[in-house]
């Protein structure tokens, strides 16, 4: 079998590695791809989000499958695109994929459907939305943009003034673009975060091993809000317990709710899930696997990759029994000083061997901004490479990860110290 990967980052690095391991995939197709893409399968420079040139380059790579992995395209209905042209797909349609693309249309589902999340409102109008803040003058006050804003249109206001900033910035000087044009401003939740893959066939539900993922900068969640820092999984704090009930309250019912809406949600469905004192609650949907949350979680995947993308796109997913191994996983990121703000790139990045690996292959090096040049791995974006590790525990992979981490450089090169540490703690 042969299959396209859409996409370009860790994430697609860590897919392209699972793919590779199936004993049924012959060739691996990845577009754009990345320089540690490029060592495990053939790339070709298209973007994710010009539509046209990903069906033409299907038309001529006809591949067996499209895997479409990150959100744009698949909000902007890629999928539907390459169903048309006679390709199959992993990947939810548009009408499906909008459960991620607006944050108003997810929060209109749960509440229509009874899904535990923090109670909203939406706003057009920035003078209403600012009245409704003061109105409720409950903080930390949750303001979110509507549509997609590479994880970074969500600002938790401590005081009415930083409220204001923030309905300001998205509404007004329209930092987001389009995607801010309406607002969700909605309660805080306090509690602990796990975030939950599961495969869908549209049907069945059949959740991965959960996960945890550190979104701020810098140690001890401080500074600004990333894609990504680190991850790990399984996470210690999602305990089978509340894992029933999230399966129970919030997996069947969006699965459910989403056919019964004429949206069958087909490919994998990222919860975003905070524990609460009163139960496990939704904080966000996402139509695609996490970065770097799939760097942590496919390694894990005893079953067949490829198996499962046939069950999801033949709607069989019923009928399949997944395998997880058993280990747990840690992924520590290595990012460009300065990120998520302004940094530099074109940094030459030393410890890695031809294929852009560790030599000794104590870990796995996820790369997600990288680029290859006269044969060295140089950095090309924020996120550099989620340096990742398996063990019979989290806190063995955790020491693997950070080892590895220690073994690779390149100037300004910033990592958080601390990833898996809280969960290592409250696990006693
Ligand atoms: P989102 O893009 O909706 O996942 O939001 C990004 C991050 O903001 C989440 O991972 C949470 O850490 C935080 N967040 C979002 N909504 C809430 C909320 N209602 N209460 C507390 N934290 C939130
Ligand atoms: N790691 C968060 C996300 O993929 O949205």
């Amino acid at each position: 079998m042969n299959i396209l990967i859409v996409g370009g980052g860790g994430r697609e690095h860590a897919i392209a590695a699972a793919l590779k391991r199936s004993p049924k995939v012959e060739k691996l197709f990845c577009a754009p791809g990345n320089a540690g893409i490029s060592r495990i399968a053939e790339c070709f420079p298209v973007k994710a989000t010009d539509l046209d040139g990903i069906v033409e380059l299907s038309k001529k790579l006809k591949p067996d499958y499209v895997f479409v992995a990150p959100d744009d395209p698949l909000v902007l209905g890629l999928v539907d695109r390459l169903n048309e042209a006679g390709f199959k797909t992993f990947g939810p349609r548009a009408n499906a994929a909008i459960l991620e693309g607006s944050k108003a249309f997810s929060k209109a589902l749960m509440k229509k459907y009874g899904i535990p999340t923090a109670a909203y409102e939406t706003f057009t109008d920035a003078a209403k939305a600012i009245e409704y803040i003061k109105e409720k003058n409950s903080y930390p006050a949750v303001i979110k943009c509507d549509g997609l804003a590479l994880g970074k249109g969500v600002i938790i206001a401590q005081d009415l003034a930083e409220a204001e900033d923030a309905v300001k910035s998205m509404m007004i000087d329209q930092k987001f673009g389009k995607s801010g044009a309406e607002v969700v401003i909605e309660e805080f939740m306090d509690g602990t975060e796990v975030t939950v893959l599961a495969f869908t066939d549209g049907k069945t539900v059949k959740p991965m091993v959960s996960s945890m993922d550190h979104k701020r900068a810098f140690d001890n969640d401080e500074g600004l809000n990333t894609g990504g820092m680190g991850t790990i999984a399984p996470n210690p704090l999602y305990t089978n317990e509340i894992a029933e009930e999230c399966m129970k309250n919030i997996f069947v019912p969006t699965v459910n709710a989403m056919r019964t809406e004429d949206r069958p949600f087909k490919g994998c469905l990222y919860f975003g899930l905070m524990l609460t004192k009163e139960g496990a609650k939704v904080v966000e949907y996402n139509c695609r696997f996490g970065d770097p949350e799939t760097q942590v979680v496919l390694p894990l995947l005893e079953t067949d990759l490829v198996d499962i993308i046939e069950a999801v796109y033949e709607e069989k997913l019923d009928g399949l029994d997944i395998k997880w191994s058993g280990n747990s996983c840690a992924c520590v990121v290595m990012a460009s000083g300065g990120y998520p703000e302004k940094y530099e790139t074109g940094k030459e990045i030393s410890g890695l061997n031809e294929d852009g690996q560790l030599s000794d292959g104590s870990a796995f090096v996820y790369h997600a901004g990288t680029k290859l040049e006269n044969g060295k791995f140089l950095t090309s974006g924020g996120r550099v490479l989620g340096v990742t590790a398996t063990g019979g525990d989290l806190s063995s992979a955790l020491d693997s990860a950070y080892k590895a981490v220690g073994e690779i450089s390149f100037d300004k090169a910033h990592s958080r110290t601390d990833i898996g540490r809280r969960a290592l703690s409250q696990n006693k």
